[in-house]
């Protein structure tokens, strides 16, 4: 655990408020309304940062948003239970060094986070939807933790392993006694996040998969690799052998795999939510 802690000392904290709403349970409507609006109302900050986007582009209404009641209500629990992470993930984002490693970093996280959401939305499973968007977000979080613990460092390990076709991971082992997956694994646990997040930052791009949570780590590795093939990617390479293994126990079929090759690019970067998520990460159109 030890070698965990100087990664996890790194990093900004994630809001209790955040980890708070993640675990709210969802099968009692009235409650679980109640509740989300009492905890973040705490926050004034993140209030008006949710009354700002609700009222924005985004979801474009007839009638302005000026209570959180009101947006909790218009946008659903689902809606603003995302709105609040990936709030969350954008305020940590600028808390930490500028430098091109997190333009890239958040440019394919953002990515895998809309390709893994529209799989769901492909498969007609609303109800995954939402968490599919941030797990895709936040999947490679552990690639933070190292990075920020010693940036230029950690840029040799990632230019070592690209120089000479290494894979990431074993070569962040030997350098850092640590790789991104364990990394991101304690950072999930220690942000008091649900079992799925701590699951998807340890087993996600892995051939055999041990999480009960089986399904959603398959079709979070295949759209980490499909923004890769759409030039998202990170430093991480996978070879279409590897790639075709996983694609064919997710839920990703011939003809999605198409839709996502030739056509999802153009949908995406005109979708609303991913022009926000832009402009919440600061990356622009680059
Ligand atoms: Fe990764």
């Amino acid at each position: 655990m030890q070698i965990f802690e100087k990664y996890l000392n790194n990093l900004p904290i994630i809001p209790e408020v955040a980890s708070k709403i993640m675990s709210i349970r969802e099968d009692n409507e009235d409650y679980s309304f109640k509740n989300l609006e009492e905890i973040i109302s705490i926050d004034p900050m993140l209030t008006s940062r949710i009354l700002k986007v609700a009222n924005s582009a985004l979801y474009s209404r007839q009638k302005e948003i000026t209570t959180l009641q009101m947006a909790i209500g218009l946008l659903g629990f689902k809606n603003i239970k995302s709105l609040v992470l990936l709030l969350t993930a954008s305020q940590f984002s600028k808390k930490l060094i500028s430098d091109d490693f997190y333009t890239n970093f958040w440019k394919h996280s953002i990515v895998t986070a809309f390709v893994a959401r529209e799989i769901y939305n492909r498969n007609k499973d609303r109800a995954d939807q939402d968490m599919a968007f941030i797990l895709g977000l936040l999947h490679d979080i552990g690639r933070v933790a190292l990075f920020n613990a010693d940036p230029e460092g950690y840029k040799k390990i990632l230019d070592h392993a690209v120089k000479h076709s290494k894979k990431i991971l074993p070569v962040e082992k030997e350098f850092l006694k640590a790789d991104h997956q364990e990394v991101g694994a304690a950072v999930m646990k220690h942000w008091n996040l649900p079992e799925i997040f701590v699951d998807i930052a340890r087993e996600h791009g892995n051939l055999n998969v041990f999480s009960k949570h089986k399904k959603m780590i398959r079709n979070i590795t295949v759209a980490d690799m499909i923004s890769e093939q759409l030039g998202y990617g990170s430093e991480e390479k996978h070879g279409p052998h590897f790639f075709e293994q996983i694609r064919k126990e997710s839920d990703v079929k011939d003809e999605d795999l198409e839709f996502f090759l030739k056509d999802y690019n153009a949908q995406m970067v005109e979708d609303n939510l991913f022009k926000e998520c832009e402009e919440l990460f600061l990356i622009g159109k680059k």
